[in-house]
């Protein structure tokens, strides 16, 4: 656990890390579609994000922290965990895995859809813990993105 209102100081950061994400996606011409879950969501800052940029997606917030969970605007909460979750297979469209696979020992992708994104970053000493994770999706591409945090990122397609 650690707390959100230190956390909240990172927002400028992770926010940093979504334009060169979302950058990236559009010139790769992949699209979020219309139901996005958030595995290990925090404060919620994809969904922060997502509305300041006026992209038009529901998202469910899921992470394992009851009390940074209520601080997430996220449309729907879910207090579950991201290695077994809760969800029917395929109702995702994409899927967002942000600073948290490093803690996961897998990350449940069955609730993608089929051709559905899986979007994982983490900070770029983790870089090895990523790679060994087991996804059952494709990988699309890979990148560095160099902003203040420096963060390995994976998109992969199911
Ligand atoms: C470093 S924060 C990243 C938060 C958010 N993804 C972001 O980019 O701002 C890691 C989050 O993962 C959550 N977490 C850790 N283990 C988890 C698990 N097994 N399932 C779901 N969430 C988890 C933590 O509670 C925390 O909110």
């Amino acid at each position: 656990m650690f707390s959100s209102k230190i956390y909240k100081s990172w927002r400028e950061i992770q926010f940093e890390k979504f334009d060169n994400i979302f950058e990236k996606l559009r010139k790769l011409g992949l699209d979020l579609g219309k139901l996005v879950l958030d595995a290990g969501s925090g404060n919620g800052f994809l969904k922060e994000y997502l509305k300041a940029h006026d992209v038009d997606v529901e998202v469910v917030a899921l992470d394992v922290d009851l009390e940074i969970l209520l601080e997430n605007s996220s449309d729907y909460k879910v207090l579950g965990d991201a290695n077994f979750t809760p969800f029917k297979r395929g109702v995702f469209d994409a899927i967002f895995c942000i600073d948290v696979a490093h803690l996961l020992k897998r990350l449940d992708t069955s609730p993608l859809k089929s051709s559905g994104l899986l979007v994982i970053a983490v900070p770029y000493r983790f870089k090895e813990r990523i790679n060994s994770l087991k996804v059952d999706a494709e990988k699309v591409f890979e990148f560095v993105s160099d902003g203040r945090e420096k963060e390995y990122v994976k998109i992969f397609q199911r």
